[in-house]
């Protein structure tokens, strides 16, 4: 891309400060995936009112939907519509699942304040390789790095893994120290997706592998810790999905109460983003079903990106604790 862009022209800020007072302060910075105006909207709005900081990711999948320039200037516009609303909470604009150094490469030539590399998928050395490759780059910027060590299972963008690999924790600090990542996505037993779990009758979510975050925080203290795969797969959205022609059957995530757990801990970033897909498809599949005649998208839209507000204010305030933090 020709018309490079820095960050802060933009009026975006990069994860370092958000995470190293998220970290003292015991609860999580909120990362929410947008791929369009009203998801982008809904995100501003709650986390204004509730004055919580938080991060704008795009994965690459939203990237080729939205396209890269117009993310950007949406992302301006976000930081304005803040400021308009009489709120001065960070805006961290942060590319989710990076897979190469040139994806990685284009979005801080772009105007990203934070990236993540993805290198999970291959060997350690590869996976280090890769992610030193792109800090280099990155931290010429000032522009903040996320690294991953361990598989989630599930979808991530395009490669789908069948079963989870959790993090090693004995990897963690030779990661961290040879890399030099700001932070560090770990796999403790969450996943992407809607179905995070397969239940068979009468049988509970599994918690989530505390010891082993217990293990990586010895290893590495106070270093930021990210938590992919985090949505709690809202069970009214389900119903209602169900409810009005859809189909989610068995459609599970994890409970608050583990997210809240790990928000109190090192753990300061949340990824949400099937939460907030689940709310838009349940709204917008009752509106129609109610409203047969309706044809003006505004109507619908606009009532998904109404609940998209209420659930993130909720996240904000009930489960990640970053309300009031900004
Ligand atoms: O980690 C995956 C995110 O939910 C993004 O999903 O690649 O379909 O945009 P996507
Ligand atoms: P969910 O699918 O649980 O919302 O996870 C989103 C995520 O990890 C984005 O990177
Ligand atoms: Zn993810």
């Amino acid at each position: 891309m020709s018309d490079n862009v820095h960050y802060s022209d933009l009026g975006l800020v990069n994860s370092r400060d958000m995470f190293d007072k998220a970290v003292d302060g015991g609860y999580a910075i909120p990362a929410y995936n947008f791929n369009n105006l009203e998801q982008l909207q809904a995100i501003v709005t709650a986390c204004a009112a509730t004055s919580s900081p938080v991060i704008i990711q795009v994965s690459k999948g939203a990237r080729e939907y939205a396209n890269e320039t117009m993310l950007r200037f949406m992302a301006m516009g976000a930081v304005k519509m803040a400021r308009e609303m009489g709120s001065d909470i960070p805006v961290c604009l942060h590319l989710d699942h990076g897979d190469t150094f040139e994806v990685c490469k284009s979005c801080v030539d772009a105007g990203f304040s934070s990236v993540m590399i993805d290198g999970s998928h291959h060997s350690f050395d590869e996976n280090v390789e890769v992610t030193r490759k792109v800090v280099e780059y990155a931290h010429k910027y000032d522009v903040t790095v996320e690294g991953e060590l361990g598989v989630l299972a599930g979808i991530e963008d395009e490669v789908e893994a069948e079963a989870s690999t959790y993090t090693k924790p004995e990897e963690v600090e030779e990661f961290v120290e040879r890399t030099g990542v700001d932070s560090l996505a770990i796999s403790i037993g969450t996943s992407h997706g809607a179905y995070k779990f397969k239940l068979g009758p009468g049988e509970e979510v599994p918690p989530l592998r505390f010891d082993i975050l217990e293990e990586i925080e010895k290893r590495i203290p106070r270093f930021p810790i990210v938590l992919h795969g985090a949505s709690s797969v809202v069970q009214s959205y389900v119903e209602l999905i169900n409810q009005y022609g859809g189909k989610m059957d068995g459609a599970v995530g994890v409970p608050e109460e583990q997210l809240r757990k790990a928000a109190k801990s090192a753990v300061c970033k949340i990824n949400i983003d099937s939460d907030g897909r689940l709310a838009v498809t349940a709204k917008v599949r009752e509106f129609l079903a109610n409203n047969p005649a309706e044809f003006d998208p505004r109507k619908y839209l606009g009532a998904a990106r109404k609940e998209l507000i209420e659930l993130i204010k909720h996240k904000n305030e009930a489960v990640l604790g970053s309300a009031g933090k900004a």
